[in-house]
């Protein structure tokens, strides 16, 4: 008797005491391109003149990825060569970085354990090129996501709600201080993007903050790791967040909802705009949402 009571209290405090990552080989994987957007703001990407999808994504509620999900390479092969996109023909980047490549290969899981949400990240350096000046991280993979539909127009155009063209070394850019921000972001009311950060420099810690009027690189209490590494030319990154979040510009991840988000891959000691950005993805939690392609179903481990 007393044998196999302690067997179960030992078997007890491993699931609690030590919850660990999922058994990532047996979490759906989700491919996706992620690509040089250049000064493709907002402001660009709905207006019709720039962009004629313009209608579709308002009227027919396309999002981004129905349409670029397959050619999102070609597009970020062609803004990076400063070569001219759209409708209009704009050259969406002025300066183009010699030799860098226009988009990343991406592999993407998630799942959780009632407590905590994990997302693993994997993708292959592209071609390096560009001005190397964050001197310290080599690269970072940048998470926002929404409160389950919270940010107005977030289901179809993803990160674009807080990319602006008059943000810092942006096209109408006037203050060099100026980051990502959400119109009329409303922190108490959920309007905004949380955000967690990986950054691989040495000693460098996870970043968890939000975008809301500004972008936030403090304040959320929810992300309790946020590690990777480079093996070969390959990265793996993975976050642990929990699922309740609790700090300022956390969102808490419930059952029930369908939360929007997307990514963002700093290579080769790049910052600020000088990144490749997903297209705009949906997940919720053991719910399955059928024909929408770029909806993710976390499933409990
Ligand atoms: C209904 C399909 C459709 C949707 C939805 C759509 N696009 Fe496009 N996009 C196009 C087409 C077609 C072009 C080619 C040029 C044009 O007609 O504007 C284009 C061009 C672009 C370009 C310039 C690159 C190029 O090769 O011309 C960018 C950047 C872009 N789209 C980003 C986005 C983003 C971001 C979203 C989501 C907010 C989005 N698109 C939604 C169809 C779409």
């Amino acid at each position: 008797m007393k044998k196999i009571a302690l067997a179960v209290t030992g078997a007890c405090m491993v699931s609690g005491a030590f919850a660990a990552a999922p058994d990532w080989s047996k979490v759906t994987e989700r491919k996706f391109k992620l690509f040089y957007p250049g000064q493709s703001a907002y402001e660009w990407v709905m207006n019709k003149a720039d962009h004629s999808a313009v209608p579709d994504i308002v009227d027919k509620k396309r999002p981004c990825a129905k349409c670029h999900e397959g050619d999102a390479n070609d597009v970020g092969n062609a803004i990076v060569a400063g070569k001219p996109v759209g409708q209009s023909k704009s050259v969406l980047e002025p300066k183009p970085p010699a030799g860098k490549g226009g988009w990343v290969q991406a592999s993407f899981k998630a799942a959780h354990d009632g407590d905590k949400l994990y997302v693993r990240v994997e993708w292959e350096s592209p071609a390096a090129g560009g001005d190397k000046t964050d001197k310290k991280n080599e690269a970072k993979l940048t998470m926002l996501f929404d409160g389950g539909g919270t940010v107005a127009g977030a289901d179809l155009n993803g990160c674009w709600a807080t990319c602006h063209t008059d943000l810092r070394t942006m096209k109408d850019g006037k203050d060099p201080k100026k980051t990502k921000y959400i119109k009329d972001a409303d922190l108490a009311g959920g309007k905004f993007y949380d955000l967690i950060q990986f950054r691989s420099g040495k000693g460098e810690k996870p970043v968890d903050g939000y975008v809301a009027d500004k972008r936030v690189m403090e304040g959320g209490k929810g992300l309790v790791k946020a590690e990777g590494k480079k093996e070969g030319n390959k990265w793996v990154v993975t976050f642990e967040r929990s699922l309740a979040g609790g700090g300022k510009g956390d969102h808490a991840i419930a059952a029930g909802k369908t939360y929007n988000f997307g990514f963002a891959i700093h290579e080769n000691f790049s910052e600020a705009r000088y990144h490749y950005v997903s297209l705009g993805y949906q997940f919720g939690l053991d719910k399955a949402v059928e024909g929408v392609k770029n909806y993710y179903n976390v499933s409990k481990q």
